[in-house]
């Protein structure tokens, strides 16, 4: 097989399952030999079986691809140093690193518990930062020892974590955790040959299938389905490929056949007095500069 990314070994993170295996199909399609992680859990993450990776490692081999299932908990050291470990004992090398892994536990604020907080925080946010750190620990060493990789690390944010979304205050403060550790990785990592950018993904899953039933039905009358996972994945399969070479620290929204760069947080008016502002004066101020700035786009649901 020769495509886009022939000759590189790609870990996917939360694969067995919805986008992640959408990406794990997609870079297999394109040459890359594929690590599958996925620890099986249900929509609230309890539970736990082998069972989707191996899956999904099946229809790539079917396909005349190269995979390897990797079951651990990328929440944990042992799990996310095993995913590298996997990917340098079966095939030597891990150019490509995509954390997708996660699940949900929706709550309105006052609803929501102290373990629905932890397990969603934990899942997404340090699920995204472990894989990272111990890809990044070997990059680094590679690079030391003047053989600096073409790597590529691919976060999974949401639009919950760039504008909010309600009843999802755990989910959200977690993706948008997951730009800022974008960000820092992309200009920490940049010098060892790794560039780190996220996406913003909406598609059709488990995940969504329920809650926005009427946008993400797909059409019977054989149309685009704009909201099939595998929309998502060609731009995760260009961002993990060596072509993306010049593109760190962004972000893309993507769903059906729409990619958008996303403009982040930048300064607007602005007022210095060079001096102490007096509270009173202070709340003038602001409210004289927010009606000046642009504002601000609606959090989802609200
Ligand atoms: N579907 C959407 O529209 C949408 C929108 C925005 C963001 N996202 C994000 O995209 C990613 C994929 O979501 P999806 O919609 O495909 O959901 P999904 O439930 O279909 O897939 C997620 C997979 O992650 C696995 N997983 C959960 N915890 C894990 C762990 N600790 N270790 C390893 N694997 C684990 C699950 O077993 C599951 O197979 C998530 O990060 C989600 O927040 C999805």
């Amino acid at each position: 097989m020769t495509g886009l990314c022939t000759g590189r070994v790609v870990a996917v993170t939360g694969a067995g399952r919805g986008l992640g295996r959408a990406h794990a199909l997609a870079f297999a399609a394109e040459g890359a030999k594929v690590v599958v992680n996925d620890l099986g859990v249900g929509l609230d993450g309890t539970g736990g079986t082998a069972g989707p990776a191996q899956q999904t490692v099946d229809e790539i081999r079917e396909s005349g691809g190269d995979a390897v299932a990797h079951t651990g908990d990328i929440t944990t050291a042992d799990g996310a140093a095993s995913l590298v470990r996997t990917a340098l004992d079966t095939y030597g090398r891990l150019d490509t690193l995509v954390n997708n892994a996660g699940f949900l536990r929706d709550r309105m604020l006052v609803n929501l518990d102290e373990d629905d907080w932890d397990a969603v925080l934990r899942v997404h946010l340090k699920g995204h930062f472990l894989p990272l750190k111990h890809a990044a620990a070997h990059w680094r060493a590679e690079a030391k020892a003047g053989r600096t990789p073409e790597a590529r690390v691919i976060n999974t944010s949401s639009g919950a974590g760039l504008l909010g979304s309600v009843g999802q205050g755990n989910y959200s403060a977690a993706k948008a955790g997951i730009v800022a550790l974008t960000l820092v990785a992309a200009a920490e990592l940049r010098r060892y040959g790794v560039r780190v950018n996220a996406i913003a993904p909406a598609a059709r899953t488990r995940m969504t299938e329920r809650t926005f039933a009427d946008t993400m039905t797909a059409p019977d009358d054989g149309d685009f389905d704009a909201m099939a996972p595998e929309n998502v994945s060609p731009l995760v399969v260009w961002l993990g490929s060596a072509a993306s070479a010049g593109v760190t620290g962004r972000v893309f929204e993507a769903e059906g056949g729409r990619i958008t760069v996303m403009e982040g947080w930048r300064p607007g008016p602005t007022a210095d007095k060079g001096a102490r502002w007096s509270p009173a004066e202070a709340g003038e101020t602001a409210l004289k500069l927010l009606a000046e700035a642009e504002p601000p786009r609606p959090v989802y649901g609200a």
